[in-house]
C-alpha cells in the first residue's frame, strides 16, 4: 500500500519560544517569509502525498486560516493586479487537501497521533513533527517511503547526535543492515547519555502501519506524564518489524531558538531574492563581532 496520508501534530503549547507563541502558533511562525508548517506541508506534497490532517488544539485556528482561501486578501490582490502575490496565496490553498482534527488536552505526541485513527482508514501513514525542518535534495519522507515500499513496515527517520544531546530525543538502538538503515531492536523516550542504547536519535519523521493504534491505546504515561508515540513503537517492536533510516540532508530544530535562526540564516542565504545582498549585510556586520 502505498503512503497517501500525512499526520501533523500541531497541538503544543510552544513554551520553549513564549512570548511569542502566547497568542499565535509556533507553527505559523515565519521562517524568511513562510510560517514553519508550510515548509513540512511542502516536504510532503513534494513527495507524492496530498491528503494531510494536522491534529490542532484552542488558539491553533491560524492554522486553518492559513491553508483557506483569503477572500478578501485575493480580491484585493486581483483588484490592484498583483498576480504574483495572488498566486502565491492561492497554492497555499490548494497545495494539498487539509484536514483538522482538534486534540482536546495536551496528553503527548502518542495521545496526538491517536487522533488520526478514523482519519487513517487502516492505511500506513507518515507522521510530520513541525519542529524539525529538514532540507534534502529529495525529500526526506520520500527517502523513507522508497525504504517503506520495499520493507512494507514502519521506518522511523533517524540521525546520529552528540552523546550529550540523547535526553532531547527518542534513540533507539538496533542491528545495522548498512550506514543507512537499522533494524530497530529498542527504542527509548529521552534517556540520559549513560542509558541510551545509542546515540542515534529519532527526529521528527516517522511512517507507521495502523497497527500503532493498538500500541498507543495500551500505552501508559511515560516520561513528562504523557503518552509517548516511542513508547507505543517500542511495543510495537514486539509485534512488527521497524526499521530506522538514516536520511540525506540537513535538519534544523526550528522549536529551539538557536535552531530558528539557524534555519532563518540559511535558508534566507540560499534565497535568489535575498542570499546575496544577505550574505554581504553579514559580512559587515560580523566585522563588528
Ligand atoms: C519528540 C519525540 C522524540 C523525538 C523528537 C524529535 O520530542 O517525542 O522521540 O526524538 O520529537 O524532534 P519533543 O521534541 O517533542 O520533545
Amino acid at each position: 500500500m502505498k503512503i497517501k496520508r500525512a499526520v501533523i501534530p500541531a497541538a503544543g503549547l510552544g513554551t520553549r519560544f513564549l512570548p511569542a507563541t502566547k497568542s499565535s502558533p509556533k507553527e505559523m511562525l515565519p521562517i524568511v517569509d513562510k510560517p514553519a508548517i508550510q515548509y513540512v506541508t511542502e516536504e510532503a506534497v513534494q513527495a507524492g502525498i496530498s491528503s494531510i490532517l494536522i491534529i490542532t488544539g484552542r488558539g491553533k485556528e491560524a492554522i486553518e486560516n492559513y491553508f483557506d482561501v483569503s477572500f478578501e486578501l485575493e480580491k484585493i490582490l486581483e483588484e490592484r493586479g498583483r498576480e504574483e502575490e495572488l498566486a502565491v496565496v492561492r497554492k497555499i490553498a490548494e497545495m494539498a487537501d487539509v484536514f483538522y482534527v482538534r486534540q482536546r488536552e495536551a496528553l503527548g505526541l502518542g495521545h496526538a497521533v491517536y487522533c488520526a485513527k478514523n482519519w487513517t482508514a487502516g492505511e500506513p501513514f507518515a507522521v510530520f513533527l513541525g519542529d524539525d525542518i529538514i532540507f534534502s535534495e529529495t525529500p526526506c519522507i520520500k527517502q523513507m517511503m522508497d525504504i517503506y515500499d520495499e520493507k512494507k513496515c514502519s521506518i522511523l527517520g533517524v540521525m546520529d547526535v552528540a552523546e550529550k544531546d540523547t535526553s532531547k530525543f527518542g534513540i533507539i538502538g538496533g542491528k545495522e543492515i548498512s550506514d543507512s538503515l537499522i533494524e530497530v531492536t529498542n527504542i527509548v523516550e529521552k534517556p540520559s547519555p549513560q542509558d541510551a542504547p545509542s546515540n542515534t536519535a529519532v527526529v521528527g519523521r516517522y511512517i507507521l502501519t495502523p497497527q500503532i493504534f493498538e500500541e498507543i491505546e495500551n500505552t501508559k504515561e511515560g516520561i513528562g506524564g504523557e503518552i509517548q508515540l516511542t513508547d507505543a513503537i517500542k511495543s510495537l517492536l514486539k509485534k512488527e518489524k521497524v526499521y530506522a533510516y538514516r536520511f540525506q540532508g540537513k535538519r534544523y530544530d526550528i522549536g529551539d531558538k538557536l535552531g530558528f535562526l539557524q534555519a532563518t540564516v540559511e535558508i534566507a542565504l540560499k534565497r535568489e531574492d535575498l542570499g546575496e545582498i544577505f550574505k554581504q549585510y553579514l559580512k559587515e556586520l560580523l566585522k563588528k563581532y
